[in-house]
């Protein structure tokens, strides 16, 4: 069942588990996540990175993802992940995406309000919902040229309350493409946004931050989506090297996916626990339908 963004993050504000956003590269990363998350009956984000936007065009993309969802038995949504470039957030809003994430966190606060504004304006009449970001999340690798700055409350407070977005990403130690835990969560500062701010919270670099840590910002109230990518590459790389070490003949695509999409099925399941979601819940499907659909 495909949803936006709001839709999607609304149940889980106030709850306590949060919806985790996958980044996938490709038909069998969507499938081996939604898999997990139908196997949990859990709601699911398929995140659609720069990275695998130079590999495949937004447009190929948003239907690609598009039928993953539609197809599942699960609330799905469909979006792009950081994106600074105003003109690709409007193509990947008339590609089809239930929500883009204008990332505006390397602009002074007024440009990141008012570009945020205009995006949530195009986005919000096609249906699709907005993430943005305040503060900025660093890079431990590949991102050089992205700041680290911690989200200031005062800042959080007018993004939230001048640009129309839908959720809200922030800094509070979190770093991106992190290979094992080692963030130090700020969650002082956490709670000081959670009391100012009614929108939905995001986490992003999700892989670098502890168990126990994630699990305690899961539970929170307005912490609603985890962005997650290395975790899940890891899993994909360890998969591969596994089945071709044990099978060193095979060539074959679909015999080699076939063992490793369940790899990334059970980092995915892992995550989704993590986030607080398990089967005693009742399924996301039920809750979901009665609420508004994406578009
Ligand atoms: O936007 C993407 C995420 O924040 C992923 O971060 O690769 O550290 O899990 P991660
Ligand atoms: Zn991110």
């Amino acid at each position: 069942m495909l949803v936006n963004l709001s839709t999607i993050l609304a149940p889980a504000v106030g709850s306590d588990y949060s919806v985790g956003c996958f980044n996938v590269f490709g038909w069998e990363d969507a499938q081996a996540v939604v898999n997990a998350a139908a196997e949990a009956g859990a709601p699911v984000i398929l995140g659609a990175s720069a990275d695998f936007r130079k590999l495949m065009p937004i447009e190929v993309i948003a239907p690609m993802l598009r039928a993953a969802a539609e197809y599942a038995p699960i609330p799905v949504c469909v979006h792009l992940d950081h994106t600074y470039n105003m003109a690709e957030v409007f193509r990947a809003v008339d590609a089809g995406f239930t929500s883009v994430m204008y990332d505006g966190s390397q602009l002074p606060l007024e440009e990141n309000i008012a570009g945020t504004r205009r995006v949530a304006q195009y986005a919000h009449a096609a249906g699709c919902s907005v993430e943005a970001e305040i503060g900025s999340v660093p890079y431990a690798e590949g991102r050089a040229h992205i700041r680290s700055e911690l989200t200031e409350l005062k800042d959080a407070v007018r993004l939230a309350a001048e640009s129309g977005l839908d959720a809200m990403a922030v800094s509070i130690g979190n770093v991106h493409r992190l290979k094992e835990p080692a963030a130090v969560i700020d969650f002082k500062r956490l709670e000081a946004i959670e009391a100012a701010v009614s929108v939905p919270l995001v986490i992003h670099g999700t892989s670098g931050i502890f168990e126990s840590d994630i699990a305690r910002l899961a539970r929170t109230r307005r912490v609603a989506k985890f962005n997650i990518a290395t975790v899940l590459r890891q899993a994909f790389g360890r998969g591969l090297r596994e089945t071709l070490a044990k099978h060193p003949e095979r060539f074959d695509r679909v015999e080699i996916m076939g063992d490793v999409m369940p790899v990334m099925s059970s980092e995915a399941s892992r995550m989704i626990r993590l986030l607080g979601w398990n089967r005693s819940r009742p399924s996301a499907g039920i809750n979901l339908n009665r609420s508004a659909a994406a578009q």
